[in-house]
């Protein structure tokens, strides 16, 4: 019976379209249809943010370098993973991220969750030369982080490339209030695109990632973004027992 109605299908060229066009479409369906809905399926989470112009360059860096070929930022909601890096990753700690780290290779650890966790200066240390810290590690040298001074005359151009996808940095006042009113005012100010330089500038000094306050290099940008991956969510009131209960 049903070879018989598949031979009749393939032989007939109209029904054979139809039925290739309705195979087509269900398809189809599934992969758009979750898109449409993608605003009610990731949670809403108190703390997540746009990266500040600073951040955001040492992003780009991080991605420039190829830190992900090596690297994963995503916690999987499994035991393990939970007791050794933290709380599994939520979808809505990388709804600002474009394009996503996500990663799939652990050469070295997950960085998910590895804002706070190390100073300012093991960082530095470790990136220009990572087996002075790590004897065992075959993590690369970047000595060359600290030498670059940071190229951040087109910072405002990139922030405008992440707003039109969505990344809520502003342009004018209206935007700029609404952002005072979802972030506070400092961060609104940060996410200001006019002032973005200065707003770099001012997180440098105040933060003095690499240590020399002297000019402003790559490896100021790129600490400040390792700083501040997993922090934005507060996970403090949730207690380890909870954790692994998930699975
Ligand atoms: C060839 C693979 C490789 C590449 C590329 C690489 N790493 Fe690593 N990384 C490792 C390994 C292995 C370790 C573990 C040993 C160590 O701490 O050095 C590590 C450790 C780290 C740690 C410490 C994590 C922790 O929780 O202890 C940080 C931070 C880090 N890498 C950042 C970076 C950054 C930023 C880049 C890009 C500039 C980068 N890595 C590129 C392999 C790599």
């Amino acid at each position: 019976m049903f070879k018989f109605k598949h031979e009749a299908l393939e032989t007939n060229t109209g029904l054979l379209l139809v039925a290739t066009m309705m195979a087509i479409s269900v398809g189809g369906l599934v992969e758009i249809a979750p898109l449409f809905l993608i605003e009610d399926t990731m949670e809403k989470v108190e703390g997540v943010r746009p990266y500040t112009p600073l951040e955001q360059m040492g992003r780009d860096i991080y991605i420039r370098e190829g830190c992900y070929t090596c690297h994963s930022q995503m916690v999987r909601p499994f035991r393990d993973e939970q007791l050794r890096y933290g709380h599994y990753s939520l979808a809505a700690e990388s709804k600002y991220d474009h394009p996503f780290q996500w990663g799939s290779k652990r050469t070295g650890p997950d960085l998910a969750r590895l804002g706070g966790k190390y100073s300012n200066e093991w960082h530095v240390q470790h990136l220009i030369a990572p087996r002075s810290v790590v004897p065992e590690s075959v993590m690369p040298n970047y000595p060359w982080l600290m030498e670059n001074r940071l190229n951040y005359a087109d910072i405002g151009q990139r922030m405008r490339a992440l707003r039109a996808v969505g990344v809520p940095y502003s342009i004018n006042q209206e935007e700029y209030e609404r952002n005072v009113k979802d972030f506070g005012p400092e961060m609104a100010a940060q996410f200001h695109i006019p002032n973005a330089r200065e707003s770099l500038v001012a997180q440098v000094r105040a933060g003095n990632y690499d240590g020399d306050p002297s000019y402003v290099s790559e490896m100021d940008a790129l600490v400040a973004y390792l700083q501040v991956l997993g922090t934005m969510v507060d996970f403090s009131q949730i207690k380890p027992e909870e954790l692994v209960k998930f699975r």
